[in-house]
């Protein structure tokens, strides 16, 4: 009892002893500025692919998902990704799963693992729809939707996703989170959704999301 006390003492004195000795040193290290100059990008050796590797079974080996309900993210911008893990983490965006997945990340990771993805090319999921659903939906994307969503939503540089080829029941359910408010919309894009619905309804809506759909 009494031997277990002091080796415990002796361990404490130790830890308090080692950090007494390690502040000096810490202190030097943060104030050289070559430091400071040149942040590392490997963490503690993890690159963007070895993070993402934990990824892969949902959002596939190459950043493109099997579907349905799960997007695809390769060719996503990286900010539109940092942005993305940063309010599933945060609880800012409503999730079925990916809150609990972005709580393990730190920023730096998050944003390694954002470049991984952002240089990987999407692969178009062109998924079956009627021509003429196809037509109508892309008329009605042009008008209210283009603006933001450049290239039927194609263009990975308007940070606002990739539209083009996602898989259509995920863009289902993220329609649905935009519009019951639990994922946040800027104020233009609920303005020009809302146009869409009071000129041509829940079925407009569709067209629009069966165009995504359907490109490949
Ligand atoms: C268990 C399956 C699963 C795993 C593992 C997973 N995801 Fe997800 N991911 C999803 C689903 C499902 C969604 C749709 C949002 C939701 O409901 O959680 C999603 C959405 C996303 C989005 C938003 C895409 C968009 O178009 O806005 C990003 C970014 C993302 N995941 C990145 C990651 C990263 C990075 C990892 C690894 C650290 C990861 N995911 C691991 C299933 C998964
Ligand atoms: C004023 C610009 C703007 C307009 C107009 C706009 N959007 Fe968006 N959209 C955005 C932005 C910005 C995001 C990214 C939101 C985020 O970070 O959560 C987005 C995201 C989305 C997403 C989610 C992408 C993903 O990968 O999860 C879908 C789906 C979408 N928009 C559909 C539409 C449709 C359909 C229309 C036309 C009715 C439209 N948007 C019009 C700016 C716009």
């Amino acid at each position: 009892m009494q031997l277990k006390t002091f080796a415990i003492s002796v361990l404490a004195a130790a830890i308090v002893a080692g950090c007494a000795t390690q502040q000096p040193a810490e202190e030097k290290v943060a104030a050289a500025p070559a430091v400071k100059k040149a942040p590392p990008k490997v963490i503690a050796g993890a690159s963007g692919a070895l993070l993402a590797s934990t990824c892969e079974g949902c959002h596939g080996t190459d950043g493109n998902s099997n579907g349905p309900a799960t997007p695809s993210i390769a060719g996503m911008s990286e900010d539109y990704l940092v942005e993305a893990m940063e309010e599933f983490r945060d609880g800012d965006t409503r999730s079925t799963i990916m809150g609990r997945i972005a709580k393990g990340y730190t920023d730096e990771e998050i944003g390694l693992m954002a470049g991984h993805y952002a240089g990987l090319t999407f692969e178009k999921a062109g998924q079956k729809a009627h021509h003429r659903t196809i037509a109508k939906g892309e008329d009605l994307h042009n008008t209210y939707c283009e603006k933001c969503h450049n290239d039927a939503g194609s263009d990975p540089s308007d940070d606002s996703g990739i539209l083009s080829g996602q898989w259509v029941p995920y863009l289902k359910y993220t329609m649905a989170d935009f519009r019951s408010g639990e994922r946040d919309i800027s104020r233009k894009m609920k303005k020009k959704l809302d146009q869409l619905l009071a000129s041509e309804g829940e079925s407009g809506l569709d067209a629009v999301i069966s165009y995504y759909g359907s490109q490949k």
